[in-house]
């Protein structure tokens, strides 16, 4: 539970806010390196934090991340004509580099007009098939993450997105909430019994117990948080532990060890959900894998599209919402479906975006299947109250190439936590 204040604090995180500036510390994914797919192609309008950049990538293939609204009279640059090494405004004609230099101002005859000034332009870095951008200021940019699938090529990545109409808090929140896969997800779950896909295999057991243990930890990082399930209904077949790690802001491992998430603020009521999934031995970046893992999880653009889970439909009539009871189905429901919501994305979208636009938490009660919750409190809160006291926030100085999600058995009377003994326990208590 937390108050009206607390809630806030964790949850806003528009410029000046405590988590916005927390946020403003990081380097945050902010789109698909796909979406700028080659030099001069169109620009991109992107939102994050509540404000408006324009994304391009320039004739060199670099690619450049600048305020959306012209320096000069505040023209949209994602009406902006890409080429010849920058973007340019078609109002009046002054072109931008990536690094926001003023190349051109064709209007003005002053050829010393363009040095006085230049377009307020972010860093851009380009790893594991995304475009991540740092918002901060300059002199706090943070050395930039070494996720460990950054090291692999786009061929053995999927990255994608779905974007989420709500709060990012109560996105990741499901996250941290083991429990829920066995109910909301009984549908889909049921089907991975005879899939050859990896993530199905490596959720299949978790039909077999809805009443997981759940325990959490305070890391270095942040924290990280254990499911126990028995392994099938047989009781002697042992128990199956998934650790998930956690760091804020917005950064999650998820416990099949080959699934990161980000969970990045469009503004306080919108949010990109990054999924990026690495395989090492299997081109899972290439068909036919990639469209076969979209589509059992509800992440393939049409199916992203018909839930208006995707930039070009996140505002249309037909997107799920409340007048339209989130696209649920009833008819697929009473005929056995037990939620009437397409896969596991549409389902996770569907519970966190009822809750309202941002989730009033001063009227829930926990249970000790929740106490992941209160770690993520927790982190978020000491997270924005440390960027608000001018101090390096929790989750900064993580050492990304040593933090995982992990699955496995446990051998009788073994402690979870070795199953990830890489991570540093600053609290055991709850
Ligand atoms: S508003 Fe962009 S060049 Fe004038
Ligand atoms: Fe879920």
């Amino acid at each position: 539970m937390l108050t009206k204040e607390n809630n806030d604090l964790i949850c806003r995180v528009g410029a000046g806010t405590p988590m916005g500036t927390a946020f403003r510390r990081f380097w945050l994914p902010a789109l698909l390196s796909s979406e700028l797919p080659a030099p001069d192609c169109d620009p991109r309008r992107v939102q994050l934090l509540g404000e408006d950049f324009v994304a391009f990538r320039d004739s060199d293939g670099e690619v450049g991340l600048l305020d959306e609204y012209c320096c000069h009279r505040s023209a949209s640059l994602a009406l902006g004509r890409v080429e010849q090494g920058g973007i340019r405004c078609i109002y009046h004609g002054w072109k931008f580099a990536v690094d926001g230099t003023v190349l051109e101002t064709p209007n003005v005859a002053d050829p010393a007009f363009k040095q006085r000034f230049k377009a307020r332009a972010y860093p851009v870095r380009e790893a594991g098939g995304l475009v991540w951008v740092y918002l901060g200021p300059a002199a706090q940019a943070p050395p930039f993450p070494r996720w460990p699938f950054f090291a692999l090529s786009s061929s053995h990545l999927l990255p994608v997105y779905a974007v989420v109409n709500c709060n990012y808090v109560q996105v990741m929140e499901g996250l941290v909430d083991s429990s829920h896969l066995t109910v909301l997800h009984t549908a889909p779950l049921k089907t991975t019994g005879g899939s050859e896909l990896d993530f199905a295999k490596k959720t299949a057991h978790m039909q077999f117990n809805a009443a997981a243990r759940i325990e959490a930890e305070e890391t270095e990082f942040g924290f990280h948080y254990v499911a126990m399930r028995p392994i099938s209904d047989d009781p002697d077949a042992g128990v199956m532990a998934r650790i998930a790690a956690c760091v804020p802001p917005c950064f999650i491992l998820n416990p099949n060890g080959d699934l990161f998430f980000a969970l990045v603020p469009v503004s306080d009521t919108r949010t990109l959900f990054f999924h990026v999934w690495w395989d090492a031995e299997k081109k899972i970046g290439e068909e036919p894998l990639r469209s076969r893992q979209l589509e059992f999880v509800g992440l393939d653009q049409a199916a992203l599209d018909a839930y208006g889970l995707s930039l070009a439909t996140c505002d249309a009539p037909h997107a799920a919402c409340r007048a339209n009871n989130f696209l649920q189905d009833r008819p697929a429901q009473r005929r056995g479906h037990f939620t009437g919501l397409p896969s596991f994305t549409q389902e996770d979208a569907a519970v966190s975006m009822s809750a309202g636009p941002i989730r009033d938490r001063s009227k829930e009660i926990l249970s000790v299947a929740d106490v992941a919750l209160p770690r993520l409190y927790r982190a978020l809160m000491t997270c924005a109250k440390q960027a608000a006291e001018g101090r390096d926030p929790l989750g900064l100085h993580a050492d990304t190439t040593n933090i995982v999600g992990v699955s496995g058995k446990l051998e009788p009377g073994a402690h979870w936590r070795t199953l990830a003994a890489q991570h540093k326990v600053i609290a055991t208590a709850a």
